[in-house]
């Protein structure tokens, strides 16, 4: 191996290091702040309580959250929920943008750059990427979504798909 390929190769394991550590820190932080959001869920809890709990650890806990609430399906429509961060829009109009796909493939969407995503709703101009987790009843039909901005470009990857995946089954008791 060649000088430089050498030392490619070493960058390429140093990111991958770093990479790692940063995944873990994730996780132990998320493990963190379910745990705190289960112990806090009052008992038999009605949704709505247990929804601003939800947006109100998330949004203050963890630094690239700048928008953290729910989208609610009422009467066909998409209502806006519990939420923290700067005054969203109301009401997203019907199967248009990232909570609506999320509702309608009733699966969770991580968008790296909204300006991509064909539709997206733009409630404040400064969001720059978002996650979309669906949130399902007992008998598995969706009754709305999570949403989360944040300011940064790329910051929802899988280990927080499965840690906001957890957090919203909390919702069904
Ligand atoms: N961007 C969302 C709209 C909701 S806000 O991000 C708070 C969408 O495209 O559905």
């Amino acid at each position: 191996m060649r000088s430089n390929e050498t030392s490619k190769a070493e960058g390429e394991k140093i990111t991958n290091n770093k990479n790692t550590k940063m995944t873990t820190k994730k996780n132990k932080k998320y493990e963190r702040l379910y745990n705190q959001i289960k112990e806090l869920l009052p008992k038999g809890n009605t949704t709505i309580s247990a929804m601003s709990t939800i947006t109100a650890i998330l949004y203050h806990k963890i630094d690239y959250f700048f928008w953290c609430g729910f989208y609610m399906l009422e009467d066909g429509k998409l209502n806006v929920g519990p939420y923290q961060g700067p005054v969203a829009c109301q009401e997203l109009e019907k199967d248009k943008g990232v909570c609506w796909a999320g509702i309608n493939q009733a699966e969770t969407i991580v968008v790296p750059d909204v300006e991509a995503f064909p539709g997206h709703i733009a409630c404040d101009s400064r969001s720059k990427s978002e996650i979309v987790i669906p949130l399902f009843d007992q008998n598995g039909n969706v009754f709305g979504v999570l949403d989360v901005d944040s300011k940064d470009l790329g910051s929802f990857d899988e280990t927080d798909a499965k840690w906001l995946e957890k957090i919203v089954s909390l919702l069904i008791n």
